[in-house]
């Protein structure tokens, strides 16, 4: 049995010394606790996007919704705009059907156990243990992908991911204590950001290297393992790229439900594994524009993109701001496009 006590001792030191500063936090050790509503908004962005990119956000929404009460009396419009570029609109409105609940349901008062959060909409098994962990300080177990990283290094999990997953939970859950519940979750995540980093472990920085079973073979960027990705099926489709002639791109919002589900994106058709015409989404004089290769988790995909100028029903962006915000399959497509 590894010393427990010793490496949660050695690694809350190093937290002490090292946590990294962001704007939903409270420092190390601090009596006061984080105001739950702050904790839960950035754990809903961080499970979307980095901690650089998701703090902008996280500013601009607690600015305008100071607490939970006002971000449940925003009109869905204005929240899914302030949310656009964090991607997957369904977490938005996973979001506001959550602080809806809490307001109503629970008069603005978040739940303050493991259960109580799990409970409210949209709330996961990630979330929930977050929330109590770091706002609550309970002693929940929080497991996100740094912290599966660090524990198959540490125990060298030979079994590979995503099968090892229960495995590494387990081992997580025997490291949690009552000490410090808040501040030991943060500290596997940030030790697992910036040290035990996915390709470079920097391990000469690292507090727990005497006990890390990855670090004593030698080769701990080994850990954790993956499965090899079985051969992917591959399919087909078509992209449509169709110009104003005045700098803006017809977008469509893609169904809530599915792939890419609630993003913008350009016009498409199915994606099949035999190609097959896909009629355009208006008659225009449709060019060829070639086509991009992407691949998905669970798929390849070809898609031939068509491009043309013309008018309709869409959501026009200006070509800029699509660059910026699509989708890296329709970013591709629209790069295609509009050369
Ligand atoms: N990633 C997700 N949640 C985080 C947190 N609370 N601290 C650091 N990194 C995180």
């Amino acid at each position: 049995m590894p010393p427990v006590s010793a490496i949660r001792a050695a690694l809350l030191n190093w937290y002490d010394a090292h946590a990294r500063t962001l704007a939903w936090r409270s420092s190390p050790g601090t009596a006061a606790r984080p105001d739950p509503y702050r904790v839960w908004l950035s754990e809903v962005m961080l499970q979307q996007t980095t901690t650089p990119h998701a703090t902008p956000y996280f500013q601009a929404f607690t600015a305008r919704w100071p607490a939970v009460s006002d971000l449940a009396a925003a009109e869905d419009g204005e929240v899914m705009a302030a949310w656009a570029g964090l991607g997957y609109y369904a977490r938005a409105r996973n979001l506001l059907a959550c602080a809806r609940a809490v307001t109503r349901d629970h008069g603005g008062v978040f739940p303050d156990t493991e259960a109580g959060l799990l409970a409210l909409p949209g709330v996961g098994t990630y979330t929930a243990a977050a929330v109590a962990a770091i706002a609550f300080d309970r002693p929940a177990n929080v497991v996100d992908g740094n912290v599966e990283r660090v524990m198959a290094r540490l125990f060298a999990v030979e079994t590979p991911l995503p099968a090892a997953r229960s495995r590494l939970r387990e081992l997580a859950g025997t490291l949690v204590g009552d000490d410090r519940p808040g501040d030991w979750a943060q500290a596997l995540m940030d030790l697992g950001a910036t040290v035990c980093r996915p390709k470079t472990p920097l391990c000469e920085r690292c507090p727990l290297t005497e006990w890390c079973a990855a670090y004593g073979s030698g080769r701990p960027e080994r850990y954790p393992l993956k499965a090899r990705k079985a051969d992917r099926p591959h399919r087909s489709g078509t992209a449509w790229v169709l110009r104003d002639g005045q700098g803006r791109v017809a977008l469509v919002r893609r169904p809530d439900k599915g792939l890419l589900g609630g993003m913008l994106g350009l016009p498409t058709g199915d994606w099949t594994a035999a190609p097959q015409p896909t009629p355009p989404p208006v008659a225009a004089e449709w060019r060829d524009a070639g086509a991009v290769e992407h691949v998905f988790t669970h798929f390849s995909l070809t898609l031939t993109v068509h491009a043309a100028e013309g008018h309709g029903d869409f959501i026009w962006t200006p070509e800029g701001e699509a660059l910026e915000s699509l989708p890296t399959v329709f970013r591709k497509a629209l790069e295609r496009g509009l050369a």
